[in-house]
């Protein structure tokens, strides 16, 4: 087993009190393992203090977003550079809430990408199915389509790249993928990178989705999977580490 990724999104949640409470919790009882990089995503308005607040620990930051222009009129936008300044080596794009909320199109997180990789962030790529997608046998052709839109001309080569793959019908519902899909899906997403990148770039297939200290047993530790991108079970410090001595137990055994 190579290494593994753990990313809490915490999405819109937590002020900068709440924040530190759980930090108080949270870091020192992480267990240390070099195999295993925990990643924070916290709201934007907490970067610049969780970074002084991690520097010195194994916790990497990364933004929920940003925009593809470095600066300029676009108000209400942040940019690469900008969170890059905040401390975050990576940066979560094309969630599905944000194509579902917010209109994201596959074009634009291209260009997000691009401007990413520019400034030295590694991007988390989310693609993912709905449920009549799925239903209707569409599955592949829907994350071809979102790995085509959105990567096909970045000729730019990273040194590391995230896919998040997060069934829409999974996040936030308490339903999660079975294994086999799990497998079967991040085994189409892997040949699709190594097609289009070759061997050369280091990635990581990330499961999201309804993701908890349990049924993470289910499915981390499979050869296909390098970790998982959490929600709802990142918010409290001992769900969180719970899910992150599980993985490691079952991984890594001593
Ligand atoms: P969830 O969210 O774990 O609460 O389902 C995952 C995500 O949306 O990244």
């Amino acid at each position: 087993m190579g290494s593994l990724l753990l990313v809490a999104n915490w999405k819109m949640h937590k002020t900068l009190e709440e924040a530190q409470i759980f930090l108080k919790e949270f870091l020192p009882l992480l267990p240390a393992n070099s195999k295993i990089k925990i990643v924070l995503a916290p709201p934007f308005t907490l970067l610049h203090s969780l970074q002084h607040r991690l520097a010195g620990s194994s916790v990497a930051l990364a933004a929920q977003n940003c925009h593809w222009e470095d600066k300029g009129a676009y108000t209400g936008e942040v940019s690469a550079s900008m969170v890059y300044a905040a401390g975050c080596r990576y940066v979560i794009l094309g969630h599905s809430e944000r194509r579902q909320f917010f209109g994201e199109t596959s074009a634009q997180i291209e260009k997000k990408i691009v401007s990413s990789l520019k400034t030295g962030l590694c991007p988390i790529l989310c693609i993912g199915e709905t449920l009549q997608e799925r239903e209707g046998g569409r599955t592949e052709e829907v994350l071809k389509g979102q790995l085509r839109g959105s990567l096909q001309s970045i000729e730019e080569l990273p040194s590391e790249f995230v896919v998040a793959y997060e069934p829409v019908w999974a996040i936030g519902t308490g339903r999660v993928a079975s294994v086999q899909q799990i497998i079967e899906t991040h085994e189409f997403i892997q040949k699709w990178l190594a097609a289009h990148w070759g061997n050369r770039v280091k990635t990581f297939v990330l499961y999201g989705g309804s993701v908890n200290a349990d049924n993470i047993l289910e499915f981390i530790g499979e050869p296909s999977v390098q970790g998982a991108l959490i929600g709802g079970a990142s918010l409290q410090a001992k769900s969180f580490l719970g899910l992150i001595e599980r993985s490691i137990s079952k991984c890594f055994p001593e």
